[in-house]
């Protein structure tokens, strides 16, 4: 949670740090802050809010000068998104400014010390307790005071530091939470994430937990955690600018629905060639594939719910067993995983805490890991065996959307992999599953043309207080999400349930007009969701039917019928939620909701 920017160099650095900012503003919006060297002194100027607020405060920047700068966005953990909390977070003897992402975890311990040392604190956060402990550090060398502050703490954080006595020095560090270095001509950045540097350079470097740097407008200098620099190579930026813009679309949650055929393209094309699926950015051998005996999925959120979706195709080519598992639940549950377990991980962003803890604890039992992921260098691509890259581009809505069905596409990818090279499956199923798995982006792109009309239902559904969404097997994946959906983007109640299990104990719940979501795209359990749409129904409820243009059986009981193209059952996910994704979008319109900014949510979820 929470961006940080910063930039040295001969430009106006406000303007520069309210714009990367702005494209940070998805990992929190609580409150924003910049401190600007000016003059042997930091001018930091803070404000609750937006970073419109922000932007208003400082006349678009024009208010504060220097060429020097550094800035945060701030998603609230210790303390109320007040201004006092906002970051940045000034020394006691106005020498020193810090921002930060992460937590703090002995921040009570330091706070403490530093009370009885003499130091004052301003705010609740976990963060003032580095800024002082830099000034107390202190003894003329930024980079000492920087290294002695860092082994002091314990948890996870991105710094970007400034000192009125080196004014031409930025320092930053890393541990466990996202931070790259933008290289310049003349001038130099850092960010939380490439979307806030890609305007400025497309050389980036990566920093590495327990790195810090050094950066002036003219070097970087990237040093261990003894301080010894190393060499680190610059990585090309290869997101366009555009695709971190709205192009047009109202919100990047719609944009971003729109760009899934595209984005499902991208990541499955270049790892189809001819017949073969080739995964050759990993090494899963056909040796070690038969030599597992369980796959276990974890991830959190809708990384979770593409994961429930993608155990059913794992399953049924490969026949081998998939737990899939939340990681925040993984994490403390002494996990029985060895070396003959293969770990998936699913994360978009890369960056999230209980993911990235899973992982470490699967790792150390043994397991070998598989990451699949959206953000190129980022901490879960760090510490896997293998990543396999979803190539959906920037994500900005909190709400995931491409997110999710690149990760599932990559997850069919996977299990037809698999089950060919371990030979669960015949050579004619595979290649129709293949020819299924091709026509997905097609697939995507009809089930966004089918729906155009789907803003209508929202009027119907947007006043309602709860809805249920009901499935089986696959439809009770897609249901899942569905309902994640619409009620973190509207605040509607929303709960998704087995359809089978609805009759013990839920089912008290359904009433006179109560929506209820009927997913019916799994062919072979049709006739069964078709009972129990009619027990919800025979209680009152109103029915909205997602299924099949041909599917006529349905029309007699659905009040509302939506519509997707037939898709061979065990990759139907990705192209079943379209709709749904959809009808959240617009219920959430009509709501009035900030859909790509949700209440109390953001969109990397970097504490436990
Ligand atoms: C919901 C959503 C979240 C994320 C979850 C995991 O729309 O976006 O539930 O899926 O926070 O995030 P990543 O995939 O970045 O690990």
């Amino acid at each position: 949670m929470c961006g940080i920017v910063g930039f040295i160099g001969s430009q106006q650095a406000a303007p520069i740090l309210l714009d990367g900012l702005k494209k940070l503003e998805y990992r929190g919006y609580d409150s924003a802050g910049i401190a600007i060297l000016n003059d042997s002194k930091i001018d930091i100027r803070k404000v609750t809010g937006r970073i419109a607020n922000l932007c208003e405060l400082t006349d678009d920047g024009k208010n504060c000068n220097g060429t020097v700068g550094i800035g945060h966005t701030r998603w609230a953990t210790h303390g109320a998104p007040t201004d006092t909390n906002a970051h940045p977070h000034l020394s006691n003897d106005g020498k020193f400014a810090v921002v930060h992402n992460g937590i703090i975890e002995n921040y009570i311990a330091l706070r403490e010390e530093l009370i009885q040392k003499g130091y004052d604190f301003q705010s609740e956060t976990d963060t003032e307790v580095i800024v002082h402990l830099i000034e107390m550090y202190y003894k003329g060398d930024l980079k000492k005071a920087v290294i002695k502050t860092s082994a002091r703490l314990h948890g996870s954080y991105a710094l970007g530091v400034v000192c009125t006595d080196e004014p031409e020095k930025i320092y930053v560090a890393r541990e466990a939470s996202p931070l790259i270095l933008g290289v310049g001509v003349g001038e130099n950045y850092f960010a939380s994430d490439v979307t806030a540097l890609v305007s400025y350079t497309r050389n980036a470097i990566y920093m590495e937990d327990g790195e810090f740097a050094e950066i002036t407008p003219d070097s970087i200098t990237v040093f261990d955690p003894a301080g010894k620099p190393i060499e680190k190579n610059i990585s090309r930026i290869t997101w366009d600018i555009q695709s971190a813009e709205k192009g047009g679309y109202e919100h990047f949650m719609l944009k971003e629905i729109m760009e899934q055929p595209r984005a499902v393209k991208a990541t499955i094309a270049p790892r189809i060639k001819g017949d073969d699926i080739v995964l050759d950015d990993t090494d899963l051998t056909a040796e070690y594939l038969k030599s597992i005996n369980k796959i276990v999925i974890t991830a959190c959120g809708s990384a979770y719910y593409a994961g429930c979706a993608g155990k059913y195709a794992i399953e049924k080519l490969c026949r081998i067993p998939v737990q899939v598992e939340l990681a925040s639940e993984l994490r403390y549950s002494d996990p029985l995983i060895d070396e003959h377990t293969l770990l998936i991980v699913l994360s978009q962003s890369g960056e999230t805490a209980d993911t990235i803890a899973a992982m470490k604890e699967c790792k150390n039992r043994g397991a070998k890991t598989l990451a699949i992921v959206n953000v190129v260098g980022s901490t879960i691509a760090n510490i896997a065996d293998n990543t396999l890259y979803t190539w959906a581009g920037p994500e900005i809505a909190v709400a995931t959307t491409k997110g999710y069905t690149t990760q599932v596409a990559v997850l069919y990818l996977f299990a037809l992999y698999t089950a060919k090279k371990i030979g669960s499956i015949e050579d004619k199923e595979y290649s129709d599953a293949l020819k299924t798995v091709k026509s997905l982006p097609k697939k995507i792109q009809e089930a966004i043309d089918m729906n155009t009309g789907i803003a209508n239902f929202a009027k119907k559904y947007h006043g309602v207080d709860s809805v249920f969404f009901i499935g089986r097997n696959t439809d009770y994946a897609v249901s899942l999400e569905a309902a994640l959906k619409l009620k973190e983007i509207s605040y509607i109640h929303a709960e998704s349930y087995a359809a089978g299990e609805l009759k013990h104990g839920t089912i008290a719940l359904i009433e006179e007009h109560r929506p209820v979501v009927a997913l019916c795209c799994n062919r072979a359990l049709m006739e069964k969701t078709m009972s129990n749409i009619v027990e919800v129904k025979a209680r009152g409820a109103d029915i909205l039917a997602v299924t099949f243009k041909d599917n006529q059986k349905i029309v007699p009981l659905a009040d509302d019928m939506v519509f997707v193209p037939e898709t061979d059952t065990i990759f139907t996910a990705a192209v079943e939620i379209i709709p749904l994704q959809l009808l959240s979008y617009y219920v959430a319109k009509e709501n009035g909701c900030d859909i790509d900014k949700p209440k109390n949510l953001a969109k990397s979820v970097t504490v436990e």
